[in-house]
């Protein structure tokens, strides 16, 4: 088996791994510690009104619900390789109209079926796969209708060495490592580093042109 075929899959069955409990207590822990998600969503609308909008490794929905809310006229795709995520995103899903779940590791475009998102929002999400996360924003880059826009809210770093070590128990990767490959290629658009809990760590929002 082709050696980054082999370390996709076997970074997909981590993470579903990892979900199995974590979905659980998701939505209860992550509102303390996951900032600017309704931030990058008030960024996205002061560029555009997306017709279709993507959100890859959708999670619980967190995002689906707000983007929802904010573009009801919008066409709303959430895709997560966990399925236990998924079931939970499920229950939320079903109140909007415009919600659309799929569940599949992110890759293959031929899952879009033709779809060519106007926005691709990555919330959370690049972070935590490594070293695929270079592969991810090129896909991204890819699969985006010409002139849409790539969305990230994500760690970025922390001068604490516990708390990069901590966040990498939980399969996070904080090291600035993300902003340089969006920039090259993307156009930014803008490009943020936010301050959490006294600067323990900072977390960024990005918005980037195709
Ligand atoms: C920290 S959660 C973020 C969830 C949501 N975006 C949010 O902001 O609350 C990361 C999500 O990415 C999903 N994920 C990880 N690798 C993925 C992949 N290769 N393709 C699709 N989803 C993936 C995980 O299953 C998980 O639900």
């Amino acid at each position: 088996m082709d050696m980054n075929v082999e370390n996709s899959i076997k970074q997909n069955q981590l993470i579903q791994n990892y979900y199995q409990f974590q979905s659980i207590i998701y939505d209860v822990t992550r509102w303390s510690f996951l900032f600017g998600r309704k931030l990058i969503i008030d960024k996205i609308a002061e560029v555009c009104t997306p017709k279709t909008i993507l959100e890859i490794g959708c999670g619980t929905g967190y995002n689906l619900k707000n983007l929802s809310k904010k573009f009801p006229e919008s066409k709303i795709i959430g895709m997560d390789v966990s399925r236990d995520m998924l079931s939970i995103a499920e229950k939320k899903a079903n109140k909007y109209s415009n919600i659309e779940l799929i569940e599949s590791p992110y890759g293959d475009s031929t899952i879009l079926n033709n779809i060519q998102p106007d926005v691709i929002l990555f919330s959370y999400m690049l972070t935590m796969v490594n070293p695929e996360f270079s592969f991810m924003i090129s896909q991204a880059y890819k699969d985006l209708k010409p002139g849409g826009y790539v969305a990230v809210v994500d760690f970025y770093n922390s001068k604490h060495e516990w708390f990069r070590n901590h966040m990498g128990n939980h399969h996070v990767r904080m090291e600035g490592h993300l902003t340089p490959v969006l920039e090259s290629k993307f156009e930014t658009v803008q490009n943020e580093i936010h301050r959490a809990y006294f600067n323990t760590w900072q977390y960024f929002t990005f918005l980037g042109k195709k």
